[in-house]
């Protein structure tokens, strides 16, 4: 088993990362401290390992809700639901709320835990790789408002976060290639050798051989891991994270949420981020290429919809909520494997990006 710990002194907590590590039930069951279990989970990852997760508790008292799957869950109305069920069933303060799940099911569960009476226990039990190498690590849970993604929520750390890779083996290819999107991100903002290690093991990584995808897992949430304990609440540096996050949120807001997958608007927002980095002269076109190839060999989309017209597109990134007053934060790339937060960028050159379509990075 692969332990990484998140160091946030009083909320510091270990990330454990094996194949089955479901099985292991002394283990998940050492972080719980009352005696009343509250599982949230979708249908799909609620039909696959619901059951298995209760006979882990046995002994516990257990209640679980399990909601639609997708993105379109991910609301304040299910967060009013799931507290309904929780005061229905007499949970208390020494509750601990378990998300099984998704980053949709991480986000939302754990913003119940954030708010059910002023704060409850926490833990993560991420079944997308998605969930696995980014949601589920590093506090931040939310819900969306129609008029923009997470624009609810709170920073509020698990208690643990407990992945077990072998779920991956359900998971549908779509899905999969989205969480791919979020590893590269990692590798292009923080570590070139583990970018181009992700480049000669595509293969691998898509069959879900067990030692790359545990390496994958695992160097994420160290990268993630490093970069939270810094700076918890995002006043500085941890925006680095939101690498192609306010093109890709412009993008699953203009198409509708759960029409685009989080991680396919990421991954196009990515190519943009490096597009306009290469445009502004920080980064070579062959690194740009670079970095589009291998967003393009994960099965993901490299092009935005070319149905989103430049001035919604811009709206639509200055009311993401990584916007200052003064207008919107790029994060750009300054190399592979080193990114930085960009206030000021011309804004002709933004609309030669998002003009570029399917020549993105190919001057
Ligand atoms: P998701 O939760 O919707 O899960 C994707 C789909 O895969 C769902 O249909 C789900 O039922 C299914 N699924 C999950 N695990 C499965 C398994 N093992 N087998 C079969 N099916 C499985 O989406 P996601 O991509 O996991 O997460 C996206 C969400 O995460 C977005 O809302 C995004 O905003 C959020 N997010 C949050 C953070 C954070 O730091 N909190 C970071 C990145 C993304
Ligand atoms: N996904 C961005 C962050 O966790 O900060």
């Amino acid at each position: 088993m692969d332990v990484v710990k998140l160091d946030l002194g009083k909320d510091s907590y270990s990330i454990y990362i094996a194949a089955g590590l479901m099985d292991d039930e002394k283990l998940l069951r050492s972080t719980i401290k009352g005696r009343k279990v509250f599982i949230v989970t979708c249908e799909t990852v609620g039909s696959l390992y619901l059951e298995k997760l209760k006979k882990v508790f046995d002994g516990f008292e257990i209640d679980s809700v399990s909601l639609p799957d997708g993105e379109r869950s991910k609301t304040l109305q299910n967060l009013e639901f799931i507290v309904g069920e929780m005061l229905a069933s007499k949970h208390n303060r020494g509750t601990t709320v378990v998300a099984l799940g998704g980053g949709v099911v991480g986000d939302l569960a754990g913003f119940v835990a954030a708010t059910y009476q002023r704060g409850v226990d926490f833990v993560q039990i991420p079944t997308s790789l998605l969930a696995q190498v980014d949601s589920s690590v590093g506090g931040k849970t939310a819900v969306n408002h129609p008029l923009g993604k997470n624009m609810i929520g709170a920073f509020y750390q698990p208690q643990a976060v407990y992945i077990d890779t072998d779920t991956l083996t359900t998971l549908p290819q779509k899905e999969l290639s989205a969480g791919f999107a979020e590893v590269i991100k990692h590798g292009i903002l923080a570590d070139s050798e583990f970018f181009a290690w992700l480049e000669d093991h595509v293969v691998e990584l898509l069959q879900l051989d067990k030692k790359a995808i545990g390496h994958a897992v695992k160097r994420s949430c160290e990268i993630k891991a490093a970069v939270v304990a810094i700076d918890e609440k995002e006043k500085g540096s941890r925006a680095l994270l939101n690498l192609g996050h306010t093109f890709g949120h412009a993008i699953e807001i203009a198409e509708g949420f759960g029409n685009w997958l989080h991680g396919e608007a990421v991954a196009v927002g990515i190519v943009l981020a490096a597009d306009l980095s290469m445009r502004m002269g920080k980064i070579t076109g062959d690194e740009a290429l670079r970095v589009k190839s291998l967003i393009r060999k994960f099965k993901l989309p490299v092009e935005p919809p070319s149905t989103i017209p430049n001035e919604q597109f811009i709206e639509l990134m200055k009311a993401d909520k990584k916007t200052t007053d003064t207008g919107v934060r790029y994060i750009l790339l300054e190399e592979i494997g080193r990114a930085g937060i960009e206030d000021d960028v011309d804004p002709d050159l933004l609309l030669v990006t998002l003009d570029a379509g399917s020549r993105l990075c190919e001057i």
